[in-house]
């Protein structure tokens, strides 16, 4: 990554668990070689332990319980437009975005997903990547459109997968090249736009 100079861009991250790749958004974020700013976090649960890391760096963030989806999405809109979003990365985000929200944004919108593309789209990814002996897994980063995990794919990286791998070690690994993965896919559609 070269250092580009410029606006950045501001980024919402949503999220609804751990927060790992938020967590390392927000270092990325911190960098020099940075293009985004991240002004706001947004998670489907008070309880997301990930809500942490924008609290340590003041990062605002807002809370939906997604009673109803179309309220739910209508108030996020009013958060993205508040603090003037042009950029939405999903990290663990828990939560299927409507057709009408991924059009209304219009500006990208990434998400992470823990295998190689289009393979084991949907949930439990380590499960069934071990359970069919796969010799590579991985991690990609992909444009989000209304069909879920199917959007244009920006960055993929592939692991070996090692016989003595289990769900836990495979989520470990795929984890740690996400963390570095994320930010350059980041990287590679803004400096592209
Ligand atoms: C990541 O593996 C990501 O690919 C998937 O959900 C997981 C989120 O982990 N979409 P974390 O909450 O960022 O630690």
């Amino acid at each position: 990554m070269e250092k580009l100079t410029g606006k950045k861009s501001n980024t919402a991250v949503f999220i609804s668990g751990r927060g790992s790749n938020l967590k390392s958004l927000i270092k990325y974020s911190k960098s020099k070689y940075s293009l985004i700013k991240i002004k706001l976090v947004v998670s489907n649960t008070i309880n997301a332990k990930g809500l942490i890391y924008a609290k340590k760096s003041k990062i605002k963030y807002y809370i939906n319980n997604y009673k109803n989806i179309a309220v739910s999405e209508k108030q996020i809109f009013k958060q993205l437009s508040k603090f003037k979003i042009d950029l939405i990365c999903l990290a663990g985000f828990m939560k299927i975005l409507s057709e009408k929200f991924i059009k209304k944004f219009k500006k990208p919108i990434l998400n992470i997903h823990p295998s190689l593309l289009p393979k084991y789209k949907g949930l439990n990814t380590h499960e069934r990547v071990l359970k069919n002996n796969e010799k590579y897994s991985g991690s990609t980063v992909h444009l989000v459109t209304p069909k879920l995990d199917s959007g244009k794919i920006i960055l993929q990286k592939k692991i070996k997968v090692l016989k003595s791998d289990n769900v836990k070690i495979l989520e470990k690994k795929i984890l740690k090249i996400e963390h570095k993965l994320y930010p350059e896919a980041i990287y590679k559609i803004l400096s592209n736009l």
